[in-house]
């Protein structure tokens, strides 16, 4: 046994990992940016160009209670598939499972901060 051998190869498995994590991370913020930030705002407060003109407003993510299931479930379908409003608009034709997966984590990860 090579002990020296197997750290290393933990020490690159364990960079890579921290690698792929912080890819997708700033892949969901790019596509948070990109299409969400309009309403959401750039921290994600709801507070976007477009808030005055929505009733109800976009959400902030800081306080939002919804579960990550739901939110991919709204990010998909749009609001008004789950009875919310339609300004929320659906995204799966325009984004992946796995960006919607991705964007989902990103906002989720919003609250409390
Ligand atoms: C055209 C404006 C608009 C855009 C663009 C938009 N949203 Fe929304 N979003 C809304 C509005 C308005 C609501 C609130 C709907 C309601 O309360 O009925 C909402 C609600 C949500 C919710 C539910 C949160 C909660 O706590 O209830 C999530 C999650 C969400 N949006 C994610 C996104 C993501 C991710 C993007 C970008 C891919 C995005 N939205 C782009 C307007 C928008």
């Amino acid at each position: 046994m090579n002990t020296g051998r197997i750290q290393t190869s933990i020490a690159v498995t364990l960079l890579s990992l921290s690698f792929t994590v912080h890819s997708e991370e700033l892949r969901a913020r790019a596509i948070f940016e990109e299409k969400c930030v309009l309403c959401h705002g750039y921290e994600g407060k709801g507070d976007g160009r477009m808030q005055k003109l929505l009733d109800p407003p976009p959400s902030n993510f800081h306080i939002s209670e919804l579960s990550l299931d739901s939110m991919v479930e709204i990010i998909t379908n749009g609001g008004e598939s789950v009875g919310r409003s339609i300004s929320m608009p659906p995204w799966s034709s325009e984004l992946t499972e796995l960006e919607i997966e991705m964007v989902a984590n990103y906002v989720f990860g919003l609250r409390n901060h």
